[in-house]
């Protein structure tokens, strides 16, 4: 029989990206490595959180009768009594620990504790973390510890983004090694909490995806050197937020819904966890595009720890990330929690996006 062998040859996360340094010729390959492998730590300890207060939210849809009691017993005995549903109090009244609160505890003290940060951004800390001296490194760590939140207790996909810049030349570490254009970065990536998970992942070579096999306890690397295809079939956009949207964004999307040269139109998909619909436009291309409005005068999503890990993704594996006037990579952060408009995906489609832009002005 041609039985395939199974491969004795493991492409792990830290192995492919020591190889990498090592093509490169890094001098010094390691540190990088390190930090990479500190954050790879986190992502299987998120992930196994999340299924954990997965299977809790399972069990008490299915007994939605029992007591409060019941229930408490039950979490004790799936050992998630510190993590508990999202808002809950715990047996002693405490209020819980959210899941974005718990990730975001978990990663910064991994991130301390390896010895290679020396800055510390978090989505759910209001002031940049700096590393005191003994622990001090080269490094720093910008980073949204759970994305798509909302999306916690309906079981459905969430992630992780994180991107990481080096600090300046003569710096000890302070806000304005990571008040940087995201162009900077020398590594950004997710990981994605679904059926598996999944960490994406670029230093500036390209991107590649690992998923994590669990009985190894190790990311393995299955899919290399992820490309957009240059023109997709989908569209992902709140258009719930419509009645706010400005001219060359609903002129775009009109043009997509209602083609005129009897092309089809395009499919709409929109999960809310950017992590799910950045991944999927990555595999499948298209469009994503959360836009400033009316409402939201400078967009929802946030710049450091949220469009420029995309944004570099997104052009690493060929695509275009744009806020509809300027490329995204360009800007200038002046607040560690700025936000801005965020399309990107398919080259062709971006750029599609980008006319009704300049149409405009
Ligand atoms: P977070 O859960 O980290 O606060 O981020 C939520 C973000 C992002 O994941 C998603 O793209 C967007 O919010 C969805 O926003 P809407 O619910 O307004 O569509
Ligand atoms: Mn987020
Ligand atoms: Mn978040
Ligand atoms: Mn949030």
């Amino acid at each position: 029989t041609t039985e395939e062998q199974p491969s004795t040859d493991l492409a792990t996360l830290t192995r492919e990206v020591l190889a990498e340094q090592f093509r490169l010729g890094a001098a010094v390959a390691g540190d990088l490595t390190l930090l990479l492998n500190a954050i790879q730590v986190t992502s299987k300890f998120i992930a196994t959180n999340v299924r954990k207060a997965r299977l809790i939210n399972l069990w008490v849809m299915l007994f939605p009768v029992v007591d409060n009691f019941t229930q408490t017993l039950l979490k004790l005995f799936l050992k998630i009594k510190s993590i508990g549903l999202a808002g809950e109090t715990n047996a002693t009244g405490d209020e819980q620990k959210k899941l974005d609160v718990l990730s975001n505890d978990i990663m910064v003290n991994a991130l301390r504790s390896s010895g290679k940060t020396a800055v510390l951004v978090s989505e759910e800390l209001e002031e940049a973390i700096i590393i005191e001296d003994r622990l001090k490194g080269k490094y720093c760590v910008v980073f949204d510890p759970l994305d798509g939140s909302s999306n916690i207790d309906a079981g459905v996909n969430i992630g992780t983004i994180f991107g990481i810049y080096r600090i300046q030349e003569g710096s000890a570490g302070s806000i304005s090694d990571v008040l940087r254009p995201g162009s900077e970065m020398v590594a950004a990536g997710y990981t994605m909490y679904g059926s598996s998970a999944n960490l994406v992942l670029t230093t500036g070579h390209g991107v590649n995806g690992y998923t994590l096999d669990n009985a190894l306890g190790e990311f393995i690397l299955t899919h290399p050197n992820i490309k957009i295809p240059p023109r997709g079939k989908i569209y992902s956009f709140n258009e719930g937020n419509s009645l706010y949207f400005h001219e060359p964004v609903k002129r775009y999307l009109e043009s997509i819904k209602y083609p005129s040269n009897g092309k089809s139109p395009y499919s709409s998909r929109y999960i809310g966890s950017m992590v799910a619909d950045v991944h999927r436009t990555l595999l499948y291309g298209g469009i994503f595009g959360y836009p400033d409005d009316k409402k939201s005068k400078k967009g929802k999503l946030r710049l450091l720890y949220e469009a420029f890990p995309m944004a570099f993704l997104t052009e690493q594996a060929g695509g275009i990330a744009t806020t509809g006037r300027k490329r995204i990579l360009n800007i200038t952060p002046t607040d560690i929690h700025e936000r801005t408009a965020v399309f990107l995906g398919s080259k062709e489609d971006v750029q599609d996006l980008i006319k009704f832009y300049e149409e405009e002005d």
